[in-house]
């Protein structure tokens, strides 16, 4: 029997394989994270202070970070030891499992052995808890007192929300109206740790203020929202600022997705051919990606894909060069991929995905070819989400169907050559909160766009010189 649900033919017929997960023992969560910028063949530019346009100090970024993570941010060294306070709440969910997509393997009757490591069994729903312990952990310890951030999809307020809750500190999240919109009980999940709530641009910072100025109706951005955020932050001496992805020391936090991963697929007997992620700032791509990446540098084949969504394609249409991380230009300047500090991405339904710019890291992978990054439509993204969520049962974040997308093509990929191949990607999130979206795809009404390049901002290249 087949079916036709919104824009999505569909095969009724029930099938199903035995699953198979690998789970590893509380004892094997890493207690290392893996820094790469010691091992990679480049050196990254550094990042620029916007108030005197040399490279930022240890004390201007003390403004809004406690030390322990601005050292993290600037370390050479490999290998950095997780406290046991992290450790301890983190195994609250960790290891997280790796599951080998069977159903989803037959569905696609592809000769591809696809794995993913389900991040969405932490508490707030994705990997964003893996880097918001640690966060709220070092502030804690440094006696600051509360912090600001911003969220697009919600999922990095709701872990940051979690992790302040369990470290007593208090927490404003401006969420990007767009967002706050489209799943207002994200802001709930917030609010029951204790979380503040602002729809961004808000009137409480000049920022917010000058962008409602210019525009009432802007759905807001991520860019918008960090410079909301940040704002606060550095005219409050009790309070810091937390930022969910893009920075070294997020995607140091996030290497336990693949540190776990890699041993997991050890144990199965199995080596990834190709890795997968979904792109918003890089944390979630990174963190699944970079452990395995040693092997590469040391010559093994293996391909990284980020995946970003075609009205946000920051990697694949954007520039290198240096821009701001918000709106306002309140951040270090970061040698980046970016479509410009003020391009407003359309209000798709992927919010962690709107982001203008990218981490330095990934993007210095993609420029020297150690990363390829792909782009995916709406449509294709949550036609992917709901073949996941009939075959494996789980249903997936709009931003981790992106990278479902691209592993469907991959799979049809190998099928068509009659290649076996194994794919292995990160379920960055679950997508409960995100119904509105998938009832906009059921309803059909959920269109592709294309984005014209003169929306695109611009970056601010001549500081490079
Ligand atoms: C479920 C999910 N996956 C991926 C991302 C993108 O994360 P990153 O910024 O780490 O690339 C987000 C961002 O909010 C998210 O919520």
């Amino acid at each position: 029997m087949r079916e036709l649900t919104g824009n999505c033919e569909r095969d009724m017929k029930p099938s199903h394989s035995f699953s198979y997960r690998l789970n590893l023992d509380k004892n094997d969560i890493p207690r290392n994270w893996y820094n790469i910028i010691p091992d990679l063949p480049f050196r990254l530019d550094p990042p620029i202070s916007p108030a005197t346009k040399k490279p930022v100090t240890f004390e201007e970024m003390a403004a809004i970070f406690p030390a322990k993570l601005i050292e993290q941010e600037m370390t050479t060294e490999r290998s950095i030891e997780i406290p046991e306070e992290v450790l301890e709440i983190l195994s609250l969910y960790r290891p997280t499992p790796l599951v080998r997509a069977r159903n989803l393997e037959k569905y696609l009757q592809t000769p591809a052995r696809i794995y993913f490591k389900n991040e969405s069994v932490s508490p707030a729903g994705s990997h964003k808890t893996n880097t918001a312990v640690p966060q709220a952990f070092y502030n804690s310890v440094a006696g600051i007192e509360r912090l600001t951030t911003e969220t697009g999809a919600g999922q990095w307020g709701s872990a940051l929300s979690f992790a302040c809750r369990k470290f007593g500190l208090g927490l404003r999240v401006f969420m990007v109206r767009a967002s706050l919109e489209q799943k207002p009980y994200r802001a709930v999940f917030m609010r029951m740790f204790g979380a503040e709530v602002a729809s961004s641009p808000s009137a409480l910072t000049a920022s917010g203020r000058a962008v409602l100025e210019r525009n009432a109706n802007t759905p807001g951005s991520l860019g918008i929202a960090i410079s909301e955020a940040v704002e606060e932050a550095a005219s409050r001496k009790d309070t810091n600022y937390a930022l969910g992805s893009v920075l070294n020391h997020v995607l140091l936090h996030q290497t336990v997705i693949g540190l776990e991963a890699k041993k997991q697929m050890e144990t199965a007997g199995e080596r990834p051919d190709v890795i997968i992620g979904c792109h918003g700032g890089g944390s979630n791509f990174g963190g699944i990606a970079i452990p395995f990446m040693r092997e590469m540098l040391d010559g093994k084949r293996i391909e990284f894909e980020a995946v970003e969504p075609a009205s946000c394609p920051t990697l694949t249409r954007g520039s290198f060069e240096y821009d701001y991380g918000d709106q306002a230009g309140l951040t270090p300047i970061l040698k980046m991929y970016t479509l410009g500090h003020s391009f407003v991405p359309p209000a798709d339904h992927a919010g962690g995905l709107r982001y203008h710019g990218a981490s330095p890291v990934v993007s210095a992978l993609v420029k020297n070819g150690i990363a390829k990054a792909r782009t995916v439509g709406q449509e294709e993204v949550f036609r992917a989400g709901l073949i996941f969520a009939e075959t494996e049962g789980l249903v997936p974040a709009p931003e981790s169907a992106h990278a479902i997308a691209r592993v469907i093509r991959k799979a049809a990929e190998l099928k068509e050559e009659g290649r076996e191949g194994t794919i292995l990607f990160s379920l960055s999130g679950h997508g409960l909160f995100d119904m509105s979206a998938y009832q906009a795809f059921l309803d059909g009404t959920i269109n592709d766009r294309d984005i014209d390049p003169s929306s695109f901002g611009r970056g601010i290249e001549s500081l490079a010189s």
